[in-house]
């Protein structure tokens, strides 16, 4: 959403208005189209995503780390037709399982603009990917390297890896975002690193082509970056050393969006510490970027079925829940929440904002100054784009969310919604006993 609608127009909105979700004459548009209308046509709860804003943040990021490959981490929204996008777009792709590179074969995307990250890489997954001529493996630990070099052999292929490293720095985001401090369990440590890259030539099927980190997500500093590529730098000099043609340095993904207000930076304010960086060291860089992508360019419009007051506490309850978007529930993680038409001279009041489940956590906020809402009237949950439908489940038997692309004036369904056969298609009853 254009933040100008809660905050006074300045230079900071300016910066950070990343989307096409905007309030005209009191009622919220994504791009052209009225957001109500869609509500109304496709029922609620539903994803809506603005095919410009993916664009625009997929240029920004192009026009920051010029000469770079963009690696979508297809994780943060798994859609084919927001994949196809950005596959249109030239963008490569970030996978972390056999079930997220077939849906990049399934668009015809470039697969030698593909990596593949994970701790727990099976082998049929290993040989899936090595059939598909990926661009390389981001490995984390020995056995997996052994693992890649028997599948490599086996189908008499080469296999290019990465070696994720894990250089101890906070990312001072979310515990559950971290991923780069010796307590998780992703990448190998430095001193471990330094063995590793002594003993790739007993792999003969393997060729380390790239050192690589993904230090967390959601992140709204440089620093965090900078420190841990120079962690790494070090290792760069040991590897050539040691005879390896390193080609590329992957950074991962991680840059922060806004949920709030301010915590997103452009994407030239990490571009222009790194890169020069990244020039001295005369490699080429991989960046793999999911919620910057996608994060604000996606909301999830929500109807209120009844509100309800218990003692002190007073409730707005809506058609979706943690099973549509868990971020809250899982992480404490604020997502604004607004009406999709604004009502004149209305009182706020303070509510908690939650869903059906039947789970105390089953909420979108508590405690929030909203204006009054009644119900049957729609909500909209902001910056839903990242994370939100790749994390939704059927818990309670609920049916998942459709999904829609607006692009202009135009406007397509990108997944129907689940029916109540869609929730037992995998199961049987049996016979009665
Ligand atoms: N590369 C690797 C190896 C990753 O593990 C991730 C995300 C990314 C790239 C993309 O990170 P991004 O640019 O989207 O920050 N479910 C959490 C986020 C988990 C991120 C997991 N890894 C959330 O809802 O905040």
């Amino acid at each position: 959403m254009s933040i100008g609608v809660f905050f006074p127009l300045g230079l900071y909105s300016v910066f950070l208005i990343m989307d096409y979700f905007r309030y005209r004459n009191k009622e919220l548009y994504c791009e052209q189209i009225q957001v109500k209308t869609l509500a109304k046509l496709y029922q609620t709860p539903l994803y809506i995503y603005s095919a410009r804003s993916i664009r625009e943040h997929y240029h920004r990021l192009k026009n920051a780390f010029p000469q770079t490959l963009i690696c979508y981490s297809v994780k943060a929204n798994s859609n084919l037709s927001i994949c196809r996008l950005l596959s249109d777009l030239k963008c490569g792709f970030d996978v972390v399982s056999a079930g997220e590179l077939y849906r990049v074969l399934k668009i015809g995307a470039d697969t030698s603009k593909t990596v593949f990250a994970g701790v727990g890489k099976t082998r049929e997954e290993i040989v899936y990917a090595l059939k598909n001529e990926i661009l390389l493996f981001n490995t984390e630990s020995i056995d997996e390297i052994e693992t890649i070099n028997q599948c490599a052999k086996a189908l008499k292929k080469i296999a290019c890896i990465g070696l994720r490293i894990n250089p101890d720095v906070s990312a001072h985001t979310h515990r559950y975002i971290t991923t780069a401090t010796d307590e998780t369990k992703f990448g190998v440590s430095i001193n471990e690193a330094k063995i590793i890259i002594k003993n790739i030539h007993h792999f003969p099927a393997i060729r380390l082509v790239a050192l690589q980190m993904h230090i967390g997500s959601q992140i709204t500093s440089v620093l965090p970056y900078l420190k841990a590529i120079r962690k790494i730098v070090p290792l760069i000099w040991i590897a050539r050393k040691e005879g390896h043609f390193l080609r590329y340095l992957d950074i991962g993904g991680g840059f922060g969006i806004y949920y709030k207000a301010r915590e997103a930076k452009p994407a030239s304010k990490f571009a222009e510490k790194v890169l020069p960086i990244i020039k001295k060291l005369g490699l080429s860089l991989i960046i793999e970027p999911g919620r910057f992508i996608v994060g604000n360019a996606g909301i999830i419009v929500t109807k209120i079925i009844r509100t309800k007051q218990i003692a002190s506490r007073y409730f707005i309850i809506c058609d979706a829940g943690m099973n549509t978007l868990i971020r809250p529930a899982l992480y404490d993680a604020y997502h604004k929440i607004a009406p999709i038409s604004i009502r004149q001279r209305v009182k706020k009041i303070r509510a908690d904002i939650v869903g059906p489940i039947c789970e105390s956590a089953d909420f979108f906020a508590i405690n929030r100054l909203i204006q009054d809402v009644n119900k049957n009237e729609y909500l909209s949950l902001f910056s839903a784009g990242a994370y939100g439908y790749s994390m939704t489940s059927n818990y309670n038997s609920r049916t998942k969310p459709a999904e829609v692309l607006v692009d202009g004036r135009t406007h397509r369904l990108i997944s129907r919604a689940e029916t109540y056969k869609d929730l037992i298609r995998l199961e049987e009853h049996g016979p009665s006993t």
